[in-house]
């Protein structure tokens, strides 16, 4: 399986099977996304929450591409009443897709749509495919719950917000890095604005004198999992 990398919290994961995953896709509006809505192509599209930068343009990669956009309840109706096909899943619960499994955890975040319309709790993301499990938390602040993600997942591979202002910054997030036990962390959500610079080296400094692993990647950066 590859991972992908667009900036911000926007990953592109293509299985070995062919199919291909988008996370937030926030690419037209995004200053640092090395690619336009128009150059992807996507069979599912998992949002974490409905804010306009994990939103994105998920509408019109979604009419293209005719994907099924995974997403908690409200906000999977704000995108069938958009004319495009949902499955509707909320915190707690995971499904088994074709390309694997998708469970949806808690973040303490907000979420409403770009029109102000409620969209539902915002989420984490697990995602299982190739024999690897994949914990994308969302927007979120730290919390102690993930400690029993941790318990209940045997994570692979860890993507949180960095940015500060929003969401957890560097020192937080080394925390929750601790408590979900990852094999690898990989950090989002920062240098996109002005209020979520935070430098990707210091955050890998401090998980590595924990003797923790961590993958800086470059915006377009493509790896194999
Ligand atoms: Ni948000
Ligand atoms: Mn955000």
């Amino acid at each position: 399986m590859k991972l992908k990398y667009f900036s911000h919290s926007a990953f592109q994961f293509t299985t070995d099977e062919g199919k291909v995953i988008l996370i937030d896709p926030f690419l037209d509006n995004n200053p640092t996304s090395p690619v336009k809505s128009g150059e992807v192509n996507a069979d599912y599209i998992i949002l974490s929450h409905a804010h306009g930068d994990h939103l994105g343009d998920t509408l019109k990669i979604a009419k293209r591409c005719k994907s099924t956009v995974i997403c908690v309840n409200e906000l999977a109706n704000y995108i069938i009443a958009h004319d495009c096909e949902a499955h509707n899943m909320h915190i707690g619960g995971s499904f088994n897709f074709d390309f694997g499994r998708v469970k949806f955890t808690i973040a303490h975040h907000g979420s409403k749509t770009p029109d102000n319309e409620y969209a539902g709790e915002p989420a984490g993301i697990i995602l299982s495919t190739g024999g690897k499990n994949i914990y994308h938390t969302g927007d979120t602040g730290l919390f102690y719950d993930m400690k029993l993600i941790g318990e209940l997942h045997k994570i692979d591979y860890m993507l949180l917000p960095i940015g500060d202002n929003y969401t957890m910054g560097i020192r937080d997030a080394v925390k929750a890095v601790e408590f979900v036990n990852p094999d690898v962390a990989i950090p989002m959500h920062y240098n996109t604005f002005p209020v979520i610079q935070a430098n990707p080296a210091e955050f890998q400094k401090k998980l590595e004198a924990l003797n923790r692993k961590c993958k800086i990647m470059e915006y377009g950066e493509e790896i194999e999992l």
